[in-house]
């Protein structure tokens, strides 16, 4: 479907849809993924997927789904704090997946996770599959947030446990204006120039600014079907993990 004006999308002469420019922008930025990503965040991105995968220590999830996985960082740090038996990831960008596979590998991890091209928005699992589902700084990127969103409840147990980790909108001065800099003037200076795709880095906050954060993001997930649904701000409202049951 071609992106209607209000849809935000990385490439906005393009007339792709915005899946398709999605998995053309992470392909484009796999290489350095990573290292912006730690880089632009200071290491706080690490700490806020241990918080987040921490909320599934209880429930001791043997069968994991990570939803656009990526390069996989928060199937790893599943893996490390769960010891699960299995993890799946799926991602649209084989790019993305392709440098998450060589990390697995290096810490031999290949037996517990496996990565795999799939779509969030359509996933290729049976319902009341999964002990648990999460996802870090995806679901912001789908093209159709419930949709995505009821797929992940489709696939995971009764009982099951999902975790979300997206970011947020800091609410109080001076941490609000200065993500609001940092956001829209330094960030996307800072991607052009090491990952050469302008576009990925003013698209970040833009996508972030137009997203559901909070409560309101809470009362869709209760929509979906989800309960116990409930959320806690990190760092001062930049990022916020989603938790809730089925
Ligand atoms: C910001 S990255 C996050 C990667 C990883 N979860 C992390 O914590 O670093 C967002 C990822 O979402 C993926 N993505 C976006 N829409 C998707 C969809 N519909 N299905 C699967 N993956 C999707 C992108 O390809 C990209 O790899």
């Amino acid at each position: 479907m071609k992106p209607s004006e209000k849809t935000i999308i990385p490439y906005k002469n393009s007339a792709e849809t915005k899946k398709l420019q999605i998995a053309e922008m992470f392909d484009n930025i796999a290489h350095k993924y990573d290292f912006l990503n730690h880089f632009l965040s200071m290491n706080i991105d690490k700490i806020w997927r241990r918080k987040a995968i921490n909320l599934l220590k209880l429930s001791n999830p043997k069968l994991i789904l990570d939803v656009a996985s990526g390069t996989g960082d928060l199937a790893l740090e599943a893996a490390r704090i769960l010891k699960p038996q299995h993890i799946v990831g799926i991602d649209i960008s084989e790019g993305m997946l392709a440098v998450g596979r060589k990390k697995i590998d290096k810490k031999n991890l290949t037996k517990i996770i496996q990565l795999q091209t799939g779509d969030s928005e359509n996933i290729d699992f049976l319902e009341n599959h999964f002990d648990a589902v999460m996802a870090a700084f995806g679901v912001r990127n789908f093209e159709n947030l419930e949709k995505g969103l009821s797929e992940m409840y489709r696939v995971l147990k009764p009982g099951g446990e999902i975790v979300i980790l997206e970011f947020s909108r800091p609410q109080k001065f001076p941490i609000k204006q200065l993500y609001h800099l940092y956001f829209f003037k330094i960030l996307p200076s800072l991607g052009k120039i090491f990952s050469k795709d302008m576009s990925a880095y003013t698209y970040l906050p833009e996508s972030v600014y137009q997203f559901p954060y909070g409560k309101e993001f809470c009362e869709i997930l209760t929509k979906i079907g989800f309960a116990k649904v409930s959320y806690q701000s990190v760092a001062m409202g930049i990022a916020a993990i989603y938790f809730a049951k089925k």
